[in-house]
């Protein structure tokens, strides 16, 4: 039989061919570079991306100071040990720029790869410090796709096939503050996204974070918080949690951290901490974790968002997003954090034809994981108030076509 090489057949094929895949995807676009908010796909195109790879380039594509910091670490060492073993110095730069700007009971990072996998770290880390079982989660929380972060998610049509997944889980309500008091001293932990994203960008009412707090205070669980798609400036705070003035116990970080690399991390206070180091030793262990090349790109990241005032500027951003689409026939809803948009349509709007009507318009945008009427607008936080008018523009355009206006 004649054997097709890899070489007659064009990227398209061997994508159908021999990529896993969690959905089927028909016609992918094929990137083949990507620039500040601009990606160039193999046709020539340029599209606005709207969605910065879900809240990870913040600083945009390949910033210059990221691409240096990259190639530097580059010329001494990549990978050389297993995480701990060695002292890697853009780790403990970075761990130590962290801890600058944030507050004195978030100041050892343990770092990971992936943002699920500081959701384990955070989850084993307040297993081990309250020696309890129970796991506290909100409905619609998006925390990752392994096994912990999977037993945490606060909808079943993703989780449900996977069972079993960790015993002694308990959902509640977002905003639920009447439901705080399940929190109880059988609770080892309560993980929550500060402003939940694929829930469609649900905001924490006032009081609602610091109640959950003060109950944990009360009965001594541990309060997890998942800023792995808010962290990083998304939210006009440098963390979402400055927002409402409440201080998690371990604070889980990743997608924008590595600066367009892959980072992430889970931090807490020095003596919580120390419990991965005893009963047992080697409590949590990783190899890539922290790589030094991602390390280097993460703290050209945070200076850029802290040097540019990136976050600072996130909050006025968003308004012009939203002050441009609010009055819009089509919309029923804008929520929004900083420069975090979720738009939601009037039940009516056809939500897979505006996502055409968008894509013609060279504007990359995205739905969410758990609400079907609305999508996202996140762009790098170095967007431009020229490149928002433009976009918002072609959006609105989008939206007319849609509506046949
Ligand atoms: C809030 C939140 N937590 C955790 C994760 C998991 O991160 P990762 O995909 O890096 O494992 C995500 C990913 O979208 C997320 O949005």
């Amino acid at each position: 039989m004649l054997k097709i090489s890899a070489r007659m057949l064009t990227n398209r094929q061997l994508f159908q061919l021999h990529m896993g895949l969690p959905s089927v995807v028909s016609d992918p676009l094929e990137i083949v570079k990507a620039e500040g908010i601009y990606l160039y796909d193999v046709s020539g195109d340029q599209y606005i991306d709207l969605v910065s790879g879900v809240s990870v380039s913040n600083v945009g594509h390949r910033h210059p100071m990221v691409l240096s910091a990259i190639s530097e670490q580059l010329e001494a060492y990549m990978h050389v040990m297993v995480y701990g073993k060695f002292l890697h110095s853009p780790q403990v730069k970075l761990a130590a720029r962290l801890a600058s700007v944030l507050p004195p009971a978030l100041q050892s990072v343990f770092f990971v790869n992936s943002g699920s996998e500081a959701i384990e770290g955070a989850l084993k880390l307040a297993k081990r410090l309250t020696n309890r079982t129970e796991l506290v989660s909100f409905r619609h929380a998006y925390h990752g796709g392994t096994a912990g972060a999977l037993s945490m998610m606060g909808h079943e049509r993703l989780k449900n096939a996977f069972r079993p997944l960790l015993p002694a889980t308990r959902l509640l309500d977002f905003n639920a503050v009447d439901q705080v008091h399940q929190i109880s001293s059988q609770t080892a932990a309560v993980l929550i996204e500060p402003v939940q994203a694929e829930a469609g960008i649900i905001l924490p009412e006032p009081g609602f974070l610091q109640a959950l707090r003060d109950r944990c205070d009360e009965t001594g669980a541990i309060l997890i918080f998942d800023e792995v798609q808010m962290g990083f400036g998304r939210s006009g705070k440098l963390f979402a949690f400055e927002k409402e003035a409440v201080i998690p116990d371990i604070l889980c970080l990743a997608k924008a951290m590595g600066g367009g690399m892959p980072l992430g991390a889970f931090i807490s206070s020095k003596e919580r901490m120390q419990a991965l180091a005893h009963h047992p030793e080697l409590g949590h262990i990783t190899t890539f974790g922290g790589h030094p090349v991602s390390c280097a790109a993460s703290l050209a990241a945070l200076e850029i968002i802290l040097d540019d005032e990136l976050h600072l500027k996130a909050e006025d951003k968003g308004r012009m997003y939203e002050d441009a689409l609010h009055d819009h026939a089509a919309i029923r809803q804008i929520r929004r954090s900083g420069l975090m948009l979720g738009i939601e349509l009037q039940p009516d709007i056809p939500m897979y034809e505006l996502m055409q009507q968008i894509f013609k318009q060279r504007l990359i945008v995205d739905q969410f994981l758990f609400n079907d009427q609305s999508f996202r607008i996140a762009p790098p936080l170095t967007i431009t108030h020229a490149e928002i008018e433009e976009s918002a523009g072609r959006i609105v355009q989008a939206l007319n076509l849609t509506i046949g206006s």
